[in-house]
């Protein structure tokens, strides 16, 4: 079955000026250059396919969080880098809407890639401001809208929800494989489906928690989320990061676990950590120890899984057809813990027989260092934080539903 969006395969684009939503908000090093540009990497082959169309393709997206106009969070570098990755010429203009965005767009020739200014210098991008959707399709004077940016769909700002009022509006590749790829994982998964859960907060991922208690035959909750279900069955955990006032949540989340496999005991379904490993400073440099659960000393922090959990982990991921993975399972920034994302990550590359999804920023940004071959390794790493998250939640996302359906 196809997507069940109009994508730019299925409308006539040939020779149109078309304008297209990328997600390139990139991590930027300390001096402002880009360190890592798998966004933009990511962008190219719907790009590629409108150029062979003869398009003449305007890009916008946004760059961090900037309040008003931030010389720092100019989308001047990623224009240089993507006119890198296409081997030709990427004009940039430094507005997104007004005259010299006509112009410079006027005189742009078919088959040519420009982008456009950061969209959240302008207030009307964040607010969803039809005022701000109405100048941008004028002023771009595309025929088409075109959403490829996975990453912000769960958004609803002007370049994702009112700009959709203004032009025929239709899914790029990078969005159509996203959301197929996520969705299919959920609802139709080769089995058994393995979940990896890590990162900091219980409380960011509660709805996946519990999508994931619905649908995968083993949960794996790791990295600092693992010591926020460990203290809620008191094991002692020193100066471990740890988050307050979830344990409701963790009850219901057990609740929902007995209730799915009619039993009391659910540990072999949402497995945590059997021993740590724990450093005493948060520095690159601190050494790792391995240690029980009942061995953790009061000025210890929990800075990765023990090596016998991680074990279980390789071992559950062997024996899965799919393993979504999102978050790391330790401090995976510092080598020495590290161990459990590596395991895992080296893993899944040697089984290509296992379907393996990654996503969420950190786990994304892990894998794609840790992989000489940028990414391949994985059946699909993912561009989403936030939007993989909801998306894997079941809800809807605002930057997809407003585009134009598949015809049937
Ligand atoms: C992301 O990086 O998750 C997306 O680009 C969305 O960014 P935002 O959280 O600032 O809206």
């Amino acid at each position: 079955m196809g997507f069940f969006k109009q994508t730019i395969n299925t409308v006539p684009l040939e020779g149109k000026t078309v304008l297209v939503r990328a997600d390139y908000n990139v991590p930027l090093k300390d001096d402002g250059t880009i360190a890592d540009d798998f966004r933009i990497r990511a962008s190219l082959p719907t790009i590629h396919k409108l150029l062979k169309d003869g398009c003449k393709v305007v890009i916008i997206s946004h760059l961090g969080r900037p309040e008003g106009r931030d010389k720092k969070l100019t989308l001047l570098p990623v224009a240089q880098r993507l006119a890198q990755w296409l081997g030709e010429p990427v004009r940039f203009v430094d507005e997104v809407v007004g005259d010299k965005v006509k112009m410079a767009i006027k005189r742009a020739p078919k088959r040519s890639v420009t982008v456009l200014e950061n969209l959240r210098f302008y207030p009307g991008e964040e607010a969803n401001d039809p005022v701000f959707a109405k100048q941008l399709a004028a002023d771009s004077g595309a025929r088409y809208f075109v959403q490829d940016g996975f990453g912000v769909v769960h958004r609803a700002h002007a370049s994702t929800s009112a700009i959709t009022q203004e032009l025929p509006s239709v899914a790029g590749l990078l969005l159509e494989r996203e959301y197929t790829t996520i969705t299919h994982a959920m609802k139709a998964p080769k089995r058994p489906l393995l979940a990896v859960l890590g990162g900091a907060k219980v409380s960011d991922k509660i709805e996946i928690i519990e999508a994931f208690v619905r649908v995968a035959d083993t949960i794996v909750i790791s990295g600092a989320m693992a010591n926020t279900f460990l203290a809620h069955r008191g094991v002692k955990l020193g100066k471990s990061k740890v988050e307050e006032g979830v344990g409701d949540t963790i009850d219901a989340i057990y609740v929902a676990a007995r209730k799915k496999l009619g039993r009391e005991d659910v540990d072999d379904f949402l497995v945590l950590p059997r021993d740590l490993a724990v450093g005493g400073a948060l520095t690159a440099e601190e050494p790792r120890r391995e240690v029980a659960l009942n061995e953790v000393g009061v000025d210890d922090m929990a800075l990765d899984i023990g090596d016998k959990s991680i074990d279980d982990v390789v071992k559950l991921a062997t024996e899965a057809r799919t393993v979504i993975w999102n978050g790391t399972l330790g401090m995976a920034e510092y080598p020495n813990f590290a161990h459990g994302s590596a395991r895992l990550a080296l893993t899944l590359a040697t089984h290509p027989d296992v379907t393996s999804i990654v996503g969420g920023g950190d786990t994304s940004d892990f894998v794609l260092n840790w992989d000489a071959r940028g990414g391949e390794s994985f059946s699909h790493v993912s561009t989403g934080g936030g939007a993989g998250l909801e998306l894997m939640a079941g809800k809807k996302l605002p930057g997809v539903e407003s585009l134009l359906d598949a015809r049937r």
